[in-house]
């Protein structure tokens, strides 16, 4: 008998992973910390300060999008023109840039060399949709540049997280089925950028920061996370 069942349709794709989708700042590396950092140094000259629990608002999106939350916050968002606006990002980003200096490979979190190592061996694309400029110049600093296939650019996306455009072109851009891929995220907005392109999300961090958010998986951190534990992930929570 011929065409009879699933894998002899044309249409019929295995449950494989077809792409692991990785944010950056937060999940290869501690950079989020930093982005914290600056925006809590330029909040205190603004007379906005913040705490952690206000940062993971922050996380995921846009810098001029965090900026415009942290003026909120402190009632001053009609206070500044654009271009004073723009300053203050400016100010930010130089001395957010001026702490990626210290970046080396070692400041790769735990296990993610070696799951890109595995991804790469097994002919599975690796893909980074972040919403950050600086991904390319962090990429290098961690010596990964070569590991991963694709890296999304911001700005090559009419909406950032929490819509899907990220993660959605990240998987067009090296020819992936969404079902079929895994995003990794440490961000609320990014959780729901992952689910509402149809992925699978695994959430670093805390559970109750990310459950809530649609998480299906939350690890701790990244140790934990190698290929098999993604497949077992698709398997259970995917097709
Ligand atoms: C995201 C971070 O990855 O990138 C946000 O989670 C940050 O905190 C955003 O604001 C934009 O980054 P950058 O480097 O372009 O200012
Ligand atoms: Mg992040």
């Amino acid at each position: 008998m011929k065409g009879n069942t699933a894998h002899e349709n044309p249409l019929y794709r295995e449950c494989t992973i077809e792409a692991v989708i990785f944010d950056l700042d937060g999940v290869i590396t501690d950079t989020a910390e930093y982005h914290y950092i600056a925006w809590k140094q330029l909040g205190q000259e603004l007379g906005i300060p913040f705490d952690k629990e206000f940062n993971e608002q922050l996380k995921g999106i846009s810098r001029m999008q965090s900026l415009e939350r942290i003026l909120q916050l402190g009632g001053q968002d009609q206070s500044y023109s654009q271009a004073e606006k723009a300053d203050f990002a400016r100010r930010k980003n130089e001395h957010y840039v001026s702490l990626l200096d210290s970046l080396t490979p070692e400041h790769t979190y735990p296990g993610i060399r070696e799951l890109l190592l595995e991804l790469r061996s097994a002919g599975i694309p690796a893909v980074i949709a972040s919403a950050s400029k600086n991904a390319p110049q962090i990429l290098r600093a961690l010596g990964l540049e070569s590991l991963f296939q694709y890296v999304v650019h911001p700005d090559s996306v009419a909406h950032g997280k929490p819509a899907p455009d990220l993660f959605l072109r990240g998987a067009v851009e090296v020819g992936a089925e969404a079902s079929r891929c895994i995003g990794i995220e440490d961000a609320q907005a990014g959780i729901q950028a992952i689910k509402a392109a149809g992925m699978i999300a695994i959430g670093i961090g805390e559970e109750n920061v990310l459950k809530p958010a649609g998480a299906d998986v939350v690890m701790k951190d990244t140790g934990g996370v190698n290929l098999s534990f993604l497949e077992e992930t698709l398997q259970a929570f995917g097709c």
